[in-house]
């Protein structure tokens, strides 16, 4: 047992798509307090979600005010934070002017669907096949580059800024980074791996920016951040009660839960349940290109001189989104919780289907023309079975993702680590399990996102050693949830998802 003399503390900043948060740990790996502010989520046309840059960091700010009053609260010594990692939403895309340190323009968030037509053109240009053998990515809405060139085609502030060699491009990662360690006095202009292989610009094999994506999506170079390892010394935070603490982590935040949930080996996967749902298998330090609708993206680089560790990944765009829009804008539950109690309620969702396609579908479908859909409705149907079939949908598409890695020739999964809001339903887990007939393993301790990003911060800092030191640490416990229908009903129930995922397409020009 350690002392408080021998303790240290790790901050780690989450900047999600629904809600900031900052977190600390002690050396131990666990949870000492905790800060979390939901900011506004701004809707200007249908498809459409932007968020306020200036919010972001108000929140971070905010968070980490009011984190550290916690801390300080409870008889802890502020000055032994040693060190801050970062994590965020990605694909979320921001511009901003150097000389001033502001955004130009609203951030587009990683899941806004307004470049479906930018897609379509993007897709009909010359050799636009060899775009996903470099960057491991199919030409979507959801990720960065596709963004910027909307933005660069559409908002002449942007092309003004770029023309005057004014402006700054990055994702949400280098914009906390940027404003952390001073903005315009000084700020830096960095990118670490995991985020960088979010945009469609970074080649998988060279592990750089790549001139010839660069010039397929119209881009240049002078506008991108630097792109740095995910674990060491990025600058030091300039204002609050953490002045002159160093950030040493940086991380996409689905690539810092696989750090957080030790998915270290190749082979290990973990599914998080956040305002999406992605879940990441390790191929080691070898990307493999799936040819069935995966994403091939870096996983991790800790440190500047380790080997760079690859996943594949299967991103689901909509899971607490979902659940959202029931409370928001249906108002069929008043809270997250409530949905798994009202599904428990029900042994089955009597027949309905729904296809959670608010934002078109992602992996492994990836159609931007897919909406909504609901099928299988009766007098018989009530809200239980809504909420149920919420649940199921985000089970299905897990397991849409299973079966195509099964199809990339992937080492089959035994289990699935989870984590993330939607995993605190066991009702929702017991779901999960079912549908895709393996078990489900999920720790107890969730805040594997920031965890992850705080082992990163610790281990450049020197609070760790070793991936393996963090494997020893004490935050091992966890819950399994075991499949509970046969392959018979569980084939029969898949089967009938796909008919309605058929039914969910074309519903766009
Ligand atoms: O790729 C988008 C992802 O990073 C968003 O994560 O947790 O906000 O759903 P989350």
């Amino acid at each position: 047992q350690r002392t408080e003399n021998d303790k240290t503390y790790i901050g780690s900043i989450d900047q999600g798509t629904t809600s900031t948060r900052f977190l600390i740990f002690d050396n131990d790996g666990k949870l000492v307090t905790s800060h979390q502010l939901e900011f506004d989520q701004h809707y200007p046309r249908p498809g459409w979600i932007e968020h306020d840059p200036t919010d972001l960091i108000k929140s971070v700010r905010k968070c980490i005010i009011e984190a550290v009053r916690k801390f300080e609260m409870m008889g802890h010594d502020t000055s032994r934070i040693k060190t801050v990692g970062v994590t965020n939403q990605r694909e979320t895309v921001l511009v901003w002017d150097k000389t001033t340190g502001k955004a130009i323009y609203n951030a587009i968030v990683w899941c806004d669907a307004r470049t479906t037509t930018t897609v379509k053109k993007l897709q009909a240009k010359k050799d636009s096949d060899k775009v996903a053998t470099l960057c491991g990515l199919p030409i979507s809405t959801y990720f960065a580059g596709v963004k910027l060139h909307w933005l660069i085609d559409n908002v002449p502030e942007v092309r003004d800024a770029i023309n005057e060699k004014r402006a700054m491009f990055g994702t949400v990662d280098s914009w906390l980074l940027y404003n952390l360690t001073g903005g315009k006095d000084g700020g830096v202009h960095l990118t670490d791996m995991s985020n960088a292989s979010r945009t469609m610009f970074l080649n998988l094999k060279t592990q750089a920016w790549d001139d010839w994506l660069l010039d397929f999506f119209d881009v240049p170079a002078h506008i991108l951040p630097k792109v740095v390892s995910s674990s060491e010394h990025y600058g030091d935070i300039a204002f609050g009660p953490l002045k002159g603490v160093p950030i040493h982590g940086c991380l996409g935040d689905q690539q810092a839960a696989m750090v957080g949930q030790k998915c270290f080996s190749q082979g290990d996967a973990k599914c998080t349940f956040g305002t999406g749902a992605f879940l990441l298998f390790n191929t080691g330090e070898s990307h493999v290109n799936s040819k069935n609708g995966l994403l091939s993206t870096i996983c991790y680089q800790l440190g500047p001189d380790a080997p760079v560790t690859y996943a594949l990944e299967g991103s689901i765009s909509v899971a607490g989104s979902a659940v959202k829009w029931l409370q928001n804008n249906l108002g069929i539950i008043n809270s997250a919780e409530e949905l798994g109690k009202l599904a428990s309620q029900v042994k089955d969702t009597g027949g309905v289907y729904f296809v959670t396609a608010l934002s078109g579908l992602f992996a492994p479908y990836w159609r931007d023309d897919a909406r909504g859909t609901i099928v299988g409705l009766t007098n018989y149907t009530n809200k239980r079975h809504i909420a149920r079939a919420t649940l199921e949908a985000v089970s299905f598409s897990t397991n849409a993702i299973i079966d195509a890695m099964k199809a990339d020739a992937l080492v089959p999964l035994k289990i699935l680590k989870v984590d993330g809001g939607m995993s605190n339903s066991d009702t929702g887990m017991q779901i999960q399990s079912d549908i895709i007939g393996i078990d489900v393993e999920r720790p107890a301790m969730r805040e594997t996102t920031a965890l992850g990003a705080a082992f990163a911060a610790g281990l450049a800092a020197g609070i760790w050693k070793s991936t393996e030191e963090l494997c020893h640490l004490t935050v091992n416990a966890h819950d399994t949830f075991t499949p509970k229908i046969d392959d018979k009903m569980r084939k029969k129930k898949y089967t009938e998802w796909e008919a309605a995922v058929e039914r969910s397409y074309g519903w766009t020009q």
